[in-house]
């Protein structure tokens, strides 16, 4: 089977035990062990613990205490547990969507269920957030045109990240009753993932899609708003029915989660724990938040910046003549500063940055990015570096994923093997890892049909893609697996 190459997923991977400051999470500071087991009235069990197999869709108490952060007659035969909020993103765009099905999705989006729903369905159609001012306050709005235009009667599921990645925003109610309406009109599922929900700034904790319609899957986890993502533990809610069937698919994938973590999992979801555990993570974004923002305003005269409402993450739009992935590159070669850059969430001239570490260590960081800044303002990239990253930009230009030839892969994954070791930074540099060669894949995403570019080169592409905005709907490169 084809899939995309999950961008972001990968180049994190590559890139983030290498870099000195790492701003490309999304999550807060980790928890460690003992603040978890902190109260626990017997540490002893864990160097007692027998490692078996725990029960397959997570244990009965760890499932009812998920359905108390549900409310609306979740019970535990609505969940199930699985390793990660990925996994649980995986499960269900493998159980729900068959070849000649689409999947509607919303962008700007953490793009695993993009990539899954091509995979699975072979097309997406994007509907957006959108910056919009309301009561003179900037904001993510949804695209409710937008919305209405990619879902059809072919439509099998509409997919949300609420609160969103990377734009930090949450959908009004109004907004929530406009994907729910969709959804019924088109008898389509609402797939609901809600990993950031508990991570607000204000402290309100987002309204959930589940009990708005019978169709609907949640898929979340403890790896952002909780800060526990070693644990790697997601779950599912929905109709008991659809549990069930899709158990038969996790079956075939990694068939429960993990014995230690589900018995984690069970302490933070204790419905005190769970609060005092998702105080702590607000804590961390309200310290930092505004730390960040004092950096963003003394770039007033290149960014605009509209603030999250949850989630350590923060996304900015520049007006410098430098493409984000082009940008990301520079800060990763020059400053080892990691940051993500917009086009891996479908949107160009953005850069998000993860504010949910260490204070110090994020002040040291801004000071690296300011560097770069400057010297771009000074002297704008070159046109031999980054030519393809230089393209004229509108601000609703969508996206643009660039590029990922096969060798691109190849040499991705021959880099992350070789990772840590003393010649691998050199390798990269010349690796051409991040520069499309001719020949390379070229793609964007924007509202309308679905076509895609081959062959071109990358500079020429950008041009296109700026000026025959209302045509494409790109999809990113893919890679051939066996299956
Ligand atoms: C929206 C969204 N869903 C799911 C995930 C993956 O979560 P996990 O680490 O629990 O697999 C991420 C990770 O960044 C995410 O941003």
């Amino acid at each position: 089977m084809r899939v995309d190459l999950f961008r972001m997923e990968r180049t994190q991977c590559l890139y983030e035990d290498e870099v000195e400051y790492n701003l490309s999470e999304s999550g807060v500071l980790p928890m460690r062990v003992d603040e978890l087991l902190e109260g626990s009235p017997d540490p002893e069990w864990l160097r007692q613990a027998r490692l078996k197999y725990p029960p397959s869709r997570g244990s009965e108490t760890l499932r009812d205490r998920i359905a108390l952060f549900y409310g609306r007659d979740a019970t535990r035969d609505h969940v199930m547990v699985t390793n990660g909020g990925s996994e649980a993103n995986y499960v269900v765009l493998w159980g729900l969507l068959e070849r000649g099905d689409r999947a509607a999705i919303m962008i700007p989006n953490y793009m695993q269920g993009w990539g899954l729903a091509r995979a699975y369905a072979g097309k997406a159609d994007p509907f957006r957030l959108v910056e919009r001012r309301d009561d003179g306050r900037r904001r993510w709005a949804l695209d409710l045109d937008g919305l209405e235009r990619s879902v059809t009667r072919r439509t099998k599921v509409i997919l949300v990240t609420n609160p969103n990645n990377p734009t930090g925003a949450v959908l009004t109610d109004e907004e929530m009753d406009a994907v729910t309406r969709a959804a019924r009109r088109a008898g389509a599922w609402i797939v609901a993932d809600e990993v950031y929900r508990g991570a607000e700034v204000s402290g309100t904790t987002t309204p959930t899609f589940w009990g708005r319609h019978d169709k609907v899957l949640i898929t979340a986890g403890l790896s952002k708003a909780f800060g526990l993502p070693g644990l790697r533990t997601g779950w599912i809610v929905g109709p008991p029915k659809t549990i069930a069937r899709l158990c038969s698919y996790h079956d075939y994938l990694t068939l429960t989660p993990t014995y230690l973590s589900n018995y984690f999992a069970e302490i933070v979801m204790e419905p005190k724990r769970r609060e005092a555990i998702l105080e702590r993570t607000r804590g961390i974004i309200r310290r930092n938040l505004p730390r960040l923002e004092r950096w963003i305003h003394t770039h007033d005269d290149i960014f605009t910046y509209i603030p999250p409402r949850a989630g350590a993450i923060a996304l900015v739009r520049y007006g410098l003549p430098i493409g984000s992935v082009a940008l990301f590159d520079r800060l990763r070669r020059d400053q080892s500063v990691l940051i993500t850059p917009g086009a891996h969430f479908g949107i160009r001239r953005y850069m998000r940055i993860g504010y949910g570490g260490v204070a110090d260590r994020l002040k040291a960081s801004l000071a690296r990015i300011d560097t770069t800044l400057l010297e771009l303002q000074r002297r704008p990239a070159s046109r031999g570096r980054s030519a393809h990253a230089t393209s004229s930009w509108s601000p609703s230009t969508a996206c643009v994923f660039r590029s990922c030839s096969p060798a691109w892969i190849r040499s991705s994954h021959r880099k992350k093997s070789v990772r840590g070791s003393t010649t691998s930074k050199g390798r990269e540099r010349g690796s051409g890892a991040t520069r499309p060669k001719n020949g390379a894949q070229r793609f964007c995403l924007s509202s309308g049909a679905t076509s895609r570019s081959r062959g071109s080169s990358s500079a020429t592409s950008g041009r296109e893609a700026a000026s025959t905005r209302k045509t494409r709907t790109c999809s990113p490169p893919q890679v051939t697996r066996r299956s």
